[in-house]
């Protein structure tokens, strides 16, 4: 099987979730930090031998296509105060990789949104990174889980987290059977169930390997909750067709689109930077002594 190089990062949503912080710039576009989350994703990717991107953007999202580019009068004026080193980190930003974009005229869904990507991806295996979910893990990051699981099973599989029970109505949750060590076979996928109707615990955690077939099923895929066309409406018709695979990786998934789980999201990255932990730890601990 060749290797898969192409990936893609759906980043046109509303955000609506998010404003007013959304009405005007993109939710991807959220630093963690101070990175933009659409960064940590794109970095995901690259650091799994990704070497081809389609960023699916819309109305307002022109600030991620200038983050990935170069900003030629920043780097001449950071030369001139010698800041060389900010610079090369720029740079890297705008060369990680082959970066094309296509805009989505209609915030009509996520399955939409993937099917613009149609005539980019053509006939390949490709790889989907929500660009508003980040997948922190300490070895090998989330979607190359899924790529070597592909390379094991030979068709789509669906990045999956286990969430506690009181969660499962936020998510997409499968049902299926386990075949190998954090591998599935997929009978069902069912959308925000309720605590009694949910199949299992394990959810779709906004990273998925997918297979060229899935564009027919998703140019077919009718509007369902919320009038969106789902992703997860055209996976039910393809794993009816063809066995699809889940992969419960190994990770931390952070959502950036609500405003607990971003909040949360700051708090556990800026503990993970070696430049700020010390004082953000002390900050931290007076702060909950305090009370
Ligand atoms: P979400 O459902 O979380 O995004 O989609 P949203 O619609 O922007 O969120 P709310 O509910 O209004 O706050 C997950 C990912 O899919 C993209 C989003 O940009 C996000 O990265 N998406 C969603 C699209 O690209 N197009 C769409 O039509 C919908």
């Amino acid at each position: 099987m060749g290797a898969i190089t192409k990936a893609v990062i759906p980043a046109a949503g509303r955000g609506t979730r998010f404003l007013p912080a959304t009405k005007a710039q993109p939710k991807e576009m959220l630093p963690i930090v101070d990175t933009p989350t659409i960064q940590y994703v794109v970095e995901e990717a690259v650091a799994c031998g990704i070497t081809d991107i389609l960023i699916i953007t819309g109305k307002d999202k022109r600030s991620i296509e200038d983050h990935f580019d170069r900003s030629i009068e920043l780097e001449m004026c950071l030369e001139k105060g010698n800041r060389q080193q900010v610079v090369k980190d720029l740079r890297r930003i705008s060369e990680m990789a082959n970066i094309h974009y296509v805009r989505q005229a209609e915030q009509k869904g996520l399955g939409d949104a993937i099917l613009h990507a149609r005539y980019h991806v053509d006939n390949e295996p490709f790889v989907v990174l929500l660009g508003d979910a980040v997948v922190y893990s300490e070895g090998r990051p989330c979607i190359g889980q899924l790529v070597d699981c592909f390379d094991k099973v030979g068709g789509p599989v669906i990045g999956l987290e286990k969430v506690p029970k009181e969660k499962v109505s936020r998510y997409g949750i499968m049902d299926g059977q386990k075949i190998g060590p954090r591998t599935f076979v997929l009978s069902d996928l069912v959308e925000k169930p309720s605590i009694e109707e949910a199949p299992s615990a394990y959810a779709v955690g906004g990273r998925y390997l997918l297979t060229p077939d899935i564009f027919k099923y998703l140019e077919t895929t009718k509007p369902g909750k919320n009038g969106e066309i789902q992703l997860t409406d055209a996976l039910r018709r393809q794993l009816g067709e063809r066995p699809v695979f889940g992969y419960q990786y190994e990770g931390l998934r952070y959502d950036i689109g609500n405003r607990l789980d971003y909040l949360m999201t700051q708090v556990e990255f800026g503990l993970r930077r070696e430049d700020l932990k010390g004082p953000f730890l002390a900050y931290l601990k007076r702060k909950l002594k305090a009370g």
